[in-house]
Protein backbone atom coordinates (compact mmCIF):
# COMPACT_ATOMS: atom_id res chain seq x y z
CA UNK A 1 0.00 0.00 0.00
CA UNK A 2 1.63 3.49 -0.94
CA UNK A 3 2.23 6.46 1.75
CA UNK A 4 0.27 8.97 0.26
CA UNK A 5 1.50 11.24 2.94
CA UNK A 6 4.75 10.65 2.45
CA UNK A 7 5.71 12.64 -1.51
CA UNK A 8 6.87 10.98 -4.30
CA UNK A 9 9.75 11.13 -6.96
CA UNK A 10 6.91 13.10 -9.22
CA UNK A 11 5.30 15.12 -6.53
CA UNK A 12 9.56 16.32 -5.67
CA UNK A 13 9.70 16.96 -9.11
CA UNK A 14 7.06 18.80 -9.19
CA UNK A 15 7.29 21.20 -6.92
CA UNK A 16 10.82 21.57 -7.81
CA UNK A 17 9.94 22.36 -11.70
CA UNK A 18 7.19 24.79 -9.98
CA UNK A 19 4.03 22.95 -10.47
CA UNK A 20 1.33 22.43 -7.80
CA UNK A 21 0.94 18.86 -8.85
CA UNK A 22 2.56 15.29 -9.62
CA UNK A 23 0.12 14.89 -12.36
CA UNK A 24 1.63 17.21 -14.97
CA UNK A 25 3.90 14.50 -15.77
CA UNK A 26 1.16 12.64 -17.67
CA UNK A 27 0.33 15.50 -19.40
CA UNK A 28 3.91 16.10 -20.35
CA UNK A 29 4.31 12.46 -21.33
CA UNK A 30 0.89 12.48 -23.49
CA UNK A 31 2.20 15.67 -24.89
CA UNK A 32 5.78 14.66 -25.90
CA UNK A 33 4.20 11.11 -27.55
CA UNK A 34 0.90 12.47 -29.28
CA UNK A 35 2.53 15.86 -30.06
CA UNK A 36 -0.91 17.63 -28.36
CA UNK A 37 -0.12 21.09 -28.07
CA UNK A 38 1.17 22.00 -31.04
CA UNK A 39 1.62 25.47 -32.22
CA UNK A 40 1.91 27.30 -34.80
CA UNK A 41 1.11 26.32 -38.84
CA UNK A 42 -2.10 24.28 -39.40
CA UNK A 43 -5.68 25.04 -39.18
CA UNK A 44 -6.30 26.93 -37.05
CA UNK A 45 -2.95 28.44 -36.24
CA UNK A 46 -3.56 29.54 -32.72
CA UNK A 47 -4.05 26.84 -30.00
CA UNK A 48 -7.36 26.69 -28.18
CA UNK A 49 -6.79 24.60 -25.18
CA UNK A 50 -9.67 23.42 -23.32
CA UNK A 51 -8.50 21.77 -19.54
CA UNK A 52 -11.73 20.25 -17.58
CA UNK A 53 -11.12 19.30 -14.29
CA UNK A 54 -7.96 21.56 -13.92
CA UNK A 55 -7.39 22.17 -10.43
CA UNK A 56 -4.57 22.88 -8.84
CA UNK A 57 -4.06 23.39 -12.24
CA UNK A 58 -0.72 21.95 -13.33
CA UNK A 59 -1.90 21.22 -16.78
CA UNK A 60 -2.79 24.57 -17.14
CA UNK A 61 0.74 25.76 -16.22
CA UNK A 62 2.33 23.34 -18.10
CA UNK A 63 -0.16 24.20 -21.51
CA UNK A 64 0.27 28.06 -20.54
CA UNK A 65 3.95 28.05 -20.20
CA UNK A 66 4.83 25.68 -23.49
CA UNK A 67 1.81 27.18 -25.84
CA UNK A 68 2.87 31.18 -24.63
CA UNK A 69 1.33 33.77 -26.24
CA UNK A 70 0.64 31.58 -29.44
CA UNK A 71 -2.13 30.09 -27.38
CA UNK A 72 -5.53 30.52 -25.46
CA UNK A 73 -6.59 28.74 -22.60
CA UNK A 74 -10.00 28.05 -20.70
CA UNK A 75 -9.93 26.21 -17.80
CA UNK A 76 -13.04 25.07 -14.92
CA UNK A 77 -12.57 22.80 -12.28
CA UNK A 78 -15.32 22.75 -9.27
CA UNK A 79 -12.19 23.90 -6.98
CA UNK A 80 -10.38 27.17 -7.60
CA UNK A 81 -6.55 27.03 -8.80
CA UNK A 82 -3.27 27.37 -6.72
CA UNK A 83 -1.86 30.46 -7.01
CA UNK A 84 1.29 29.21 -5.55
CA UNK A 85 3.36 28.44 -8.64
CA UNK A 86 1.59 30.43 -11.55
CA UNK A 87 4.08 33.62 -11.11
CA UNK A 88 0.88 35.67 -12.90
CA UNK A 89 0.48 33.49 -15.32
CA UNK A 90 -3.59 33.06 -14.16
CA UNK A 91 -4.25 36.55 -14.60
CA UNK A 92 -2.84 36.92 -18.57
CA UNK A 93 -4.92 37.73 -21.09
CA UNK A 94 -4.89 34.01 -22.56
CA UNK A 95 -6.00 32.70 -20.08
CA UNK A 96 -9.63 32.17 -18.53
CA UNK A 97 -11.21 30.49 -15.44
CA UNK A 98 -14.45 29.23 -14.75
CA UNK A 99 -15.17 28.02 -11.34
CA UNK A 100 -17.59 25.26 -11.47
CA UNK A 101 -19.27 21.79 -11.99
CA UNK A 102 -18.62 21.20 -15.52
CA UNK A 103 -21.69 19.21 -15.87
CA UNK A 104 -23.97 22.26 -14.75
CA UNK A 105 -25.74 23.33 -17.88
CA UNK A 106 -25.16 26.89 -16.49
CA UNK A 107 -21.19 26.37 -16.57
CA UNK A 108 -20.98 24.50 -20.02
CA UNK A 109 -23.13 27.66 -21.30
CA UNK A 110 -20.09 29.61 -20.14
CA UNK A 111 -17.36 27.11 -21.39
CA UNK A 112 -19.23 26.89 -25.23
CA UNK A 113 -19.17 30.03 -26.11
CA UNK A 114 -15.33 30.70 -25.45
CA UNK A 115 -15.09 27.57 -27.78
CA UNK A 116 -14.67 26.27 -30.43
CA UNK A 117 -11.30 24.30 -29.14
CA UNK A 118 -8.68 22.72 -31.47
CA UNK A 119 -7.71 20.60 -28.46
CA UNK A 120 -9.66 19.50 -24.84
CA UNK A 121 -7.71 17.56 -21.61
CA UNK A 122 -9.73 16.03 -19.30
CA UNK A 123 -8.22 15.06 -15.91
CA UNK A 124 -11.36 15.49 -14.19
CA UNK A 125 -11.88 12.57 -11.32
CA UNK A 126 -15.01 12.23 -8.40
CA UNK A 127 -13.57 12.52 -5.45
CA UNK A 128 -13.33 8.80 -4.32
CA UNK A 129 -15.51 6.91 -1.96
CA UNK A 130 -13.44 3.61 -1.37
CA UNK A 131 -15.92 1.88 -3.85
CA UNK A 132 -14.21 1.06 -6.92
CA UNK A 133 -17.54 0.26 -8.97
CA UNK A 134 -18.90 3.44 -7.45
CA UNK A 135 -15.81 5.39 -8.50
CA UNK A 136 -15.50 4.30 -11.81
CA UNK A 137 -19.53 4.60 -12.57
CA UNK A 138 -18.89 8.28 -11.38
CA UNK A 139 -15.85 8.55 -13.74
CA UNK A 140 -17.78 7.35 -16.94
CA UNK A 141 -20.66 9.84 -16.30
CA UNK A 142 -17.62 12.75 -16.21
CA UNK A 143 -15.70 11.07 -19.36
CA UNK A 144 -19.36 11.44 -20.69
CA UNK A 145 -20.02 14.69 -20.17
CA UNK A 146 -16.61 15.57 -21.50
CA UNK A 147 -17.49 13.86 -24.96
CA UNK A 148 -20.46 16.11 -25.19
CA UNK A 149 -18.04 19.30 -25.00
CA UNK A 150 -15.74 17.18 -27.61
CA UNK A 151 -18.42 17.15 -30.01
CA UNK A 152 -20.18 20.20 -29.37
CA UNK A 153 -16.53 22.36 -29.43
CA UNK A 154 -13.98 20.65 -30.80
CA UNK A 155 -12.36 22.00 -34.05
CA UNK A 156 -12.58 19.48 -37.04
CA UNK A 157 -9.43 18.07 -36.54
CA UNK A 158 -8.87 18.59 -33.24
CA UNK A 159 -7.85 16.02 -29.93
CA UNK A 160 -9.03 15.08 -26.52
CA UNK A 161 -7.68 13.57 -24.12
CA UNK A 162 -9.57 12.04 -21.34
CA UNK A 163 -8.83 10.35 -17.93
CA UNK A 164 -11.44 7.72 -16.48
CA UNK A 165 -11.12 4.96 -14.31
CA UNK A 166 -11.00 1.20 -14.88
CA UNK A 167 -13.99 -0.77 -13.61
CA UNK A 168 -16.77 0.42 -15.72
CA UNK A 169 -18.32 0.48 -18.91
CA UNK A 170 -14.89 1.50 -20.83
CA UNK A 171 -15.45 -0.18 -23.82
CA UNK A 172 -18.90 1.48 -24.49
CA UNK A 173 -16.70 4.91 -23.89
CA UNK A 174 -14.17 3.89 -26.50
CA UNK A 175 -16.45 2.92 -29.26
CA UNK A 176 -18.19 6.44 -28.78
CA UNK A 177 -14.82 7.81 -28.76
CA UNK A 178 -13.96 6.54 -31.92
CA UNK A 179 -17.14 7.45 -33.52
CA UNK A 180 -15.99 11.01 -32.98
CA UNK A 181 -12.50 10.95 -33.99
CA UNK A 182 -10.16 9.66 -36.99
CA UNK A 183 -7.95 7.38 -34.50
CA UNK A 184 -8.56 6.51 -30.09
CA UNK A 185 -6.40 4.44 -28.24
CA UNK A 186 -6.00 4.10 -24.61
CA UNK A 187 -2.52 5.30 -22.75
CA UNK A 188 -1.27 4.57 -19.05
CA UNK A 189 1.44 7.24 -18.61
CA UNK A 190 4.79 6.28 -16.56
CA UNK A 191 3.64 8.47 -13.71
CA UNK A 192 0.19 6.87 -13.04
CA UNK A 193 0.74 5.39 -9.52
CA UNK A 194 0.92 1.78 -10.10
CA UNK A 195 -1.91 0.87 -7.71
CA UNK A 196 -3.85 3.26 -9.66
CA UNK A 197 -7.02 2.18 -11.22
CA UNK A 198 -7.21 5.41 -13.75
CA UNK A 199 -6.25 5.53 -17.46
CA UNK A 200 -6.39 8.01 -20.21
CA UNK A 201 -7.94 8.34 -23.88
CA UNK A 202 -6.43 9.84 -26.45
CA UNK A 203 -8.71 11.03 -29.44
CA UNK A 204 -6.72 12.29 -32.24
CA UNK A 205 -8.76 14.04 -35.48
CA UNK A 206 -12.17 14.95 -34.97
CA UNK A 207 -13.72 13.95 -37.99
CA UNK A 208 -16.88 16.55 -38.17
CA UNK A 209 -17.49 19.98 -37.31
CA UNK A 210 -18.33 20.47 -33.93
CA UNK A 211 -22.01 20.70 -33.02
CA UNK A 212 -22.48 23.86 -31.36
CA UNK A 213 -23.28 27.55 -33.36
CA UNK A 214 -19.76 28.78 -33.82
CA UNK A 215 -19.29 31.54 -36.68
CA UNK A 216 -16.39 32.75 -36.16
CA UNK A 217 -12.65 30.60 -34.36
CA UNK A 218 -11.81 33.02 -31.80
CA UNK A 219 -7.79 33.60 -32.44
CA UNK A 220 -7.66 35.57 -28.98
CA UNK A 221 -9.28 37.03 -26.55
CA UNK A 222 -11.25 35.99 -23.55
C1 LIG B 1 -6.84 14.86 -10.58
S1 LIG B 1 -7.54 16.42 -10.33
C2 LIG B 1 -6.95 17.35 -11.70
C3 LIG B 1 -5.50 17.72 -11.60
C4 LIG B 1 -5.08 18.73 -12.65
N1 LIG B 1 -5.06 18.14 -13.97
C5 LIG B 1 -3.71 19.31 -12.39
O1 LIG B 1 -2.80 18.94 -13.13
O2 LIG B 1 -3.56 20.12 -11.48
C6 LIG B 1 -9.23 16.17 -10.75
C7 LIG B 1 -10.07 17.42 -10.67
O3 LIG B 1 -11.38 17.13 -11.20
C8 LIG B 1 -12.26 18.07 -10.57
N2 LIG B 1 -13.66 17.69 -10.79
C9 LIG B 1 -14.30 16.55 -10.44
N3 LIG B 1 -15.60 16.58 -10.81
C10 LIG B 1 -15.77 17.78 -11.42
C11 LIG B 1 -16.91 18.41 -12.03
N4 LIG B 1 -18.10 17.80 -12.08
N5 LIG B 1 -16.75 19.65 -12.54
C12 LIG B 1 -15.55 20.29 -12.49
N6 LIG B 1 -14.43 19.73 -11.93
C13 LIG B 1 -14.55 18.50 -11.42
C14 LIG B 1 -11.84 18.00 -9.11
O4 LIG B 1 -12.31 19.14 -8.41
C15 LIG B 1 -10.31 17.93 -9.24
O5 LIG B 1 -9.73 19.19 -9.08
Amino acid sequence: MADYKKPDYWQLKARKEGYPARSVYKLKEMDEKFALLKTGGGAPSVCRVLDLGAAPGSWSLYALRKMAAKGFLVSADISPLSRQYDGGLFDGDNFFFVQGDITDPAIQGIILSRGPYSLIISDTAPATSGNRSVDAARSLELAGAVLDYAEKALVKGGSLVLKVFQGGDTAELLKRIKTLFDTAKGFKPRSCRSESFETYYIGMGRNEEPRGMYPVFHSAGK
